[in-house]
Parts: structure tokens; C-alpha cells; sequence
């Protein structure tokens, strides 16, 4: 991928997921423990990969790579330490597939305490394909097959690849379509109760590349690639054209889509952004934002903006708190690491509003949101011929999350108005 806007049809193909990996139990033993009682941190990997040759064992079999000749050599970790584990807990690892190449591969996984269901760790793990003399060779079909054939799935959720990257979407219902855009770093599980209520509408909400369970490549990121993987997800739901709905970075993407398809755009939902690109500041933020999302992970990430995300409201209610923490920690590095890059070097707006003149437009904003605040909602919502702006109370920058029912009913009554 070299910038330039991709066709939204290239290497599309969709398939529906019907089932999903095990989840693998494993005992933490006495043995495994530090002197403090705690789970040590080298028996954390071996309980990591145990997993993992579990997980084949009740699938294509612990052969599947030496059948094909090749063998999966580890090149890089990430781990997230979240909570301590000790001897007798039962941990419960789930696994998703979030990168497939030709040679390489990346799985995500997570350990939870069956007990309390605390998250005890998140890690990411690279692999490459070597055969006998250490060169990289493809992956065994039976391996990608069953990955692919297995993943993860809830509810609506399906598989399309868009540009030779799995999306993880959210498709519900029937009628005029709204397409749901996350923020950073986040998944499309903000809008579930959109998803859940709009009922009339087609609602799609798909995981951003790099986000969620959606693919997390290594390199390939911006506000012109995410816009031409909804375009291509629009064409491969054979859609005319959609509500596009955006919160934060989800804006962002959304205004990129409207410079190259405005025509397939019914109607503008702006949710808790902005117009503007970064300040030098900004940018310098995003950067250090990177250095401590690879050297410490996403944890480091979700422990610095959990404040930021939630109204004080918002944080008094400790489900929701977990929720959203738990939620970013589980982004990917890459794609963490590829959203901050894309936010950096993303183009300011301000000048496409003035345009949107007849695009009926939506401009909703927490009234305590401080990373995109009321003052620039309502500049933008003014700056757009005809734009209404409505300012959610006791709600900060994930409004369609913490206020859920408000956001809904204000959303459906300018879809109705449509
Ligand atoms: C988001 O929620 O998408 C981000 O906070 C946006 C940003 O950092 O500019």
C-alpha cells in the first residue's frame, strides 16, 4: 500500500463465521509460582503456548505444521500483565486469529480467571513460518483454513476481506442502512445499543482494521485506507449508499469517505469529534503514544485515557469502567500503533464542511467531552450549512456508551426526519 486510495472492490471476498475456537482451561500449579505465590512470568508464556497446542490438538491436530514441512517460529511477544494469578486458579485462554499472511501470522490471546472472570493477561504473539534451513515458507492451509473457519463469532458478527484484511461487522436488521464508525482505540461494541435498538434500519458496525476482531497488519494505516474499507464493505453488502455515523476517529474516517464517496453518503452523524488536524503538539503526543504502546503495551495506553474516555458520571460506575479499559487493552500494538500514525498525519476538515451543504447532518457531543469538546462541535455543527447540534449531558467522549438511550432516541429521530 503506497497512500494512494485503494479500489474498494480489490481482494474482496465475505464469508459468514458459524463457529468459534475453544477456549482452553489450564490450572496455575505451585511449581509455576514465584516465591510470592504469584504466577511467574516465563511460566505465563509456557501456559500461553500450551494453550495454543491445546487449541490444535482438538482441531487439525498438534502435527498440522510438521505435515506441511514448516514449523511456526516465535519472532515477537506482547504481553499485557493485568492481574496476578495464583496456584489452583483455573485460567480460561481465549484465542483469535487477528493477522494471516502468506508467511506470517499474528495471534492474540487472553487469560481469564474462570473464578472471578478477572482479566489476568493479554499477549500478542508473531509467528513466522520456517522450513529446515530457517527460510519462510507459506503457512499449512489446514492451519489457515481452520483458524479462518473458527473464529471467534457473536450474534450479527461476520468475516469480509477488504484489501487482504479479515473485518470483524456487526450486521443487524433491514431498511435504509447506517454505518456505525468506531473510535480509537476502541471496537464497534461502542454502538451496541444502536445496533441492538434501531430497529427498521440495517445497522453495520464493523472493527476497524487494527482494532477489535478485525485483522491488526503490521504496517497499513490511514485515513484513506480505513475510508476504502468501508467503501468496500458498502459495495460488498451491495448497499446504494448509507447514514454514516462517526465517533472520534470514526469522524475522522468518516470525513475521508466524503471526500471520495460522497455519493454513496444519505446522511452525516458526527459523534464526539472534531474538523481540524493535529497541532505540532498533537502529533508529538501521538508519537510518544506509539513509543509506550510498544515498549508497554495497550494496557499502558488504556491506563492513560480511561479518564479522558468517561464523564465523572460515567466513572462512578465500575462495570462501565472495566468495560471500556478492558476494551482498549485488547487493542492490538500494530493497531494501535497504525491509528496513532493515521491520527497524526490526517488532513484537517475544515474546509470540507462549508461542502456539505444538503448533506442532512447530526453533530452530537458529550457535555463533559475534553479531547473533542462541545466548543468544537458546535464551530463544526455551525460551519455546515443546516447542521443540528445536540449536546448530551453527563456524558464525556463516549456518549453513544455511557448515554446510551439518549444517543438512540436522537439518532432515531434525525433518521426518521431523513
Ligand atoms: C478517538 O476517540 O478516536 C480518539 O480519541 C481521537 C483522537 O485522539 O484524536
Amino acid at each position: 500500500m503506497d497512500g494512494n486510495i485503494i479500489a474498494p472492490t480489490a481482494l474482496l471476498s465475505r464469508y459468514y463465521i458459524p463457529m468459534s475456537l475453544p477456549e482452553i482451561d489450564l490450572v496455575v500449579y505451585p511449581d509455576e509460582c514465584d516465591a510470592f505465590g504469584h504466577l511467574n512470568q516465563a511460566a505465563f508464556l509456557s501456559l500461553f503456548e500450551r494453550a495454543r497446542w491445546e487449541m490444535l490438538l482438538r482441531g487439525p491436530g498438534m502435527d498440522v505444521f510438521s505435515r506441511a514441512g514448516t514449523w511456526p517460529a516465535l519472532r515477537k511477544t506482547v504481553i499485557d500483565y493485568r492481574a496476578a494469578a495464583f496456584p489452583g486458579d483455573v485460567l480460561r485462554f481465549s484465542q483469535a486469529l487477528t493477522h494471516h499472511g502468506r508467511t506470517s501470522f499474528t495471534m492474540r490471546q487472553t487469560a481469564r480467571r474462570v473464578r472471578d472472570d478477572t482479566l489476568i493477561a493479554s499477549a500478542e504473539f508473531v509467528f513466522v513460518c520456517i522450513d529446515r534451513e530457517g527460510r519462510p515458507i507459506a503457512i499449512p492451509p489446514q492451519f489457515s483454513e481452520y483458524m479462518h473457519s473458527r473464529q471467534e463469532s457473536s450474534g450479527g458478527l461476520q468475516r469480509f476481506m477488504v484489501h487482504g484484511v479479515n473485518l470483524a461487522v456487526e450486521v443487524r436488521g433491514d431498511g435504509p442502512a447506517i454505518l456505525f464508525v468506531h473510535g480509537y482505540p476502541l471496537n464497534h461494541t461502542i454502538w451496541e445499543d444502536q445496533i441492538n435498538s434501531l430497529e427498521g434500519y440495517r445497522r453495520i458496525a464493523p472493527d476497524l482494521r487494527g482494532m477489535g476482531k478485525s485483522d491488526a497488519p503490521d504496517l497499513g494505516y490511514g485515513m484513506n485506507i480505513y475510508a476504502a474499507d468501508l467503501a468496500a464493505l458498502v459495495d460488498a453488502l451491495g448497499l446504494d449508499d448509507v447514514v454514516l455515523c462517526g465517533l472520534s476517529m470514526g469522524g475522522y474516517v468518516a470525513f475521508e469517505f466524503l471526500r471520495h464517496w460522497r455519493s454513496r453518503v444519505r446522511g452525516l452523524v458526527l459523534v464526539d469529534t472534531r474538523a481540524e488536524a493535529d497541532t505540532p503538539d498533537a502529533r508529538r503526543a501521538r508519537d510518544a503514544a506509539a513509543v509506550t504502546a510498544r515498549e508497554r503495551g495497550a494496557g499502558a495506553i488504556a491506563e492513560s485515557m480511561i479518564s479522558k474516555m468517561l464523564s465523572p458520571e460515567s466513572q462512578k460506575d465500575p462495570d462501565m469502567v472495566e468495560r471500556v479499559q478492558a476494551m482498549m487493552a485488547a487493542t492490538p500494538v500494530a493497531g494501535i500503533v497504525g491509528a496513532l500514525s493515521a491520527m497524526r498525519d490526517r488532513e484537517s476538515s475544515e474546509a470540507l464542511l462549508p461542502t456539505l451543504a444538503g448533506l442532512p447532518t447530526l453533530v452530537i457531543v458529550g457535555e463533559d467531552d475534553t479531547l473533542t469538546s462541545p466548543d468544537h462541535a458546535r464551530a463544526m455543527a455551525h460551519a455546515i450549512p443546516g447542521a443540528q447540534l445536540v449536546v448530551i449531558p453527563e456524558a464525556a467522549h463516549l456518549t453513544p456508551l455511557e448515554r446510551p438511550a439518549q444517543t438512540t432516541k436522537v439518532l432515531r429521530e434525525f433518521l426518521t426526519g431523513l
